[in-house]
C-alpha cells in the first residue's frame, strides 16, 4: 500500500515538473516579435526557469513529506491485548490508598488507557488512575480493564482493614473524687448527664420527639447529599444501660469499661436525646457518613458528643457516631466554639463512686 501510493505521488510530481517546463516554453515562443525582446525574455526565461527549477526541488520535498504523512495516517492501529498488574491482592486501612501498576501488552499499543471499578464502593472506591482508597473495614473487588480492548482486564481482591484511632487515655476515671449530682440538671437549658450529672433510675421518657423530628430531617439532609445515616442505639433506659455496662464489666474490667460505657444513670440515651448513628466503631469517623456528620450535624441541633482528643474532659473515648441534640442554637455555638460541652459550660465529668 505504502508502495503504490509512493509511486502514484512520484508519477503526479513527474506530471507536474513536465506541464511547468512546458508553460515555459511557451512563454519563450510567444516571446517572437524583435531580437532586443528575445534576447531580454531569453535572460528572463532563463531566470525564470531556474526560480521554476528551485521551485521544483521544493516541490518534490513537500511531495517526500507529504508521501511520508500520508503513509502514517493509514498505519494499522497496534491494539492492546493483554494487561497484567504488579499485584493483585490489596490490603489497605480504611482512609488511605494503594495503586496496583498496570502493564499493557504489547508495549507499543496505541492506546494504553485504563478504566477502573469497584464492585462495592462502600468498601472501597477507586479514581480513573487506579489509586484504591479504603472506606469501610470489608473486602471487595476492584477491576482494571483497557478501554481499547475491554477483554484485557484484571481483578485486584481488596481488603480494607479498621484504622487505629489514637485516643489519649482517660485520666479522670478514679471513683469518689467528684460530687455526685442525681437528677435533671438544666445548664444553659441543656439537660447534664456525664460522670458528675446522673439521672434517676426512674427517669424513662423514651426517644425525645423533637430529637426525633431533627434526627429525621438530618437523615434527609444527608440523603440529598447521598449518604444514608441509620440509628444503631437511641434511647436505652437505666435497666437497659444497667445490663449493658456490667457485661462490658465482665468482659473488659471496670476501669476499660469506663472509657467506654456509661454507668447506669449516667448515660446520655436515658435521656432520649442522644443516638448513635451507623456503625459503632472507631472507623466510621474515616467513612464518607461520618466525615458528614462531622461536618453538618450541628446544622439539625446536634453535637458529636465525645470529640477527638476531649477524651480526658469527657471522660470517655471518641465517639464519632455518637450525636446528642442540644437545639440548633447550641448546636451551632458548641460546635463553632470547637469545645466539647464539659468545656463549653464549664462542668467536670468526674464519677464520685
Ligand atoms: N457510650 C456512651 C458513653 C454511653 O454509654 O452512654
Ligand atoms: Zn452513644
Amino acid at each position: 500500500m505504502k508502495k503504490i501510493i509512493s509511486v502514484f505521488l512520484l508519477f503526479a510530481l513527474t506530471a507536474s515538473l513536465f506541464s511547468s517546463c512546458s508553460s515555459g516554453g511557451d512563454a519563450t515562443e510567444s516571446e517572437t516579435v524583435d531580437f532586443e525582446s528575445i534576447k531580454e525574455s531569453e535572460t528572463e526565461t532563463e531566470t525564470e526557469t531556474e526560480t521554476e527549477t528551485e521551485t521544483e526541488t521544493e516541490t518534490e520535498t513537500e511531495t517526500e513529506t507529504e508521501t511520508e504523512t500520508e503513509s502514517e495516517t493509514v498505519r494499522e492501529p497496534v491494539r492492546v491485548a493483554g494487561l497484567t498488574l504488579d499485584k493483585y491482592k490489596v490490603e489497605i486501612e480504611v482512609g488511605s490508598y494503594d495503586m496496583p501498576w498496570v502493564t499493557m501488552t504489547p508495549a507499543d499499543a496505541d492506546d494504553k488507557s485504563e478504566k477502573w471499578s469497584s464492585d462495592n464502593t462502600a468498601v472501597a472506591t477507586v479514581d480513573a488512575y487506579g489509586n484504591i482508597y479504603g472506606v469501610a473495614e470489608g473486602d471487595c473487588t476492584v477491576t482494571v480493564s483497557s478501554v481499547d480492548n475491554p477483554e484485557a482486564r484484571a481483578d485486584v481482591a481488596v481488603h480494607v482493614k479498621a484504622k487505629p484511632v489514637e485516643t489519649a487515655p482517660v485520666t479522670n476515671t478514679p471513683s469518689g473524687n467528684g460530687p455526685e449530682h442525681v437528677g435533671l440538671t438544666y445548664i444553659q437549658g441543656i439537660l447534664v448527664v456525664n460522670k458528675t450529672y446522673a439521672l434517676p433510675p426512674d427517669y424513662n421518657p423514651g426517644v425525645d420527639p423533637e430529637a426525633n423530628a431533627a434526627l429525621e430531617e438530618m437523615f434527609a439532609g444527608a440523603a440529598a447529599d447521598g449518604y444514608t445515616l441509620w440509628v444503631a442505639s437511641g434511647f436505652r433506659s437505666y435497666d437497659t444501660q444497667n445490663w449493658l455496662y456490667n457485661n462490658y464489666v465482665a468482659m473488659d474490667g471496670k476501669a476499660a469499661a469506663d472509657t467506654y460505657s456509661a454507668r447506669p444513670g449516667h448515660s446520655e440515651h436515658q435521656t432520649g436525646l442522644a443516638f448513635d448513628l451507623n456503625y459503632v466503631y472507631d472507623w466510621f469517623a474515616s467513612t464518607p457518613e461520618g466525615i458528614w456528620l462531622a461536618n453538618n450535624s450541628w446544622k439539625y441541633g446536634f453535637i458529636i458528643r465525645y470529640q477527638q482528643n476531649k477524651e480526658a474532659i469527657t471522660g470517655y473515648k471518641y465517639e464519632p457516631w455518637h450525636v446528642r441534640y442540644i437545639g440548633r442554637d447550641a448546636a451551632k455555638a458548641v460546635y463553632e466554639s470547637g469545645l466539647c460541652l464539659e468545656e463549653y459550660l464549664g462542668i467536670d465529668s468526674v464519677y464520685s463512686y
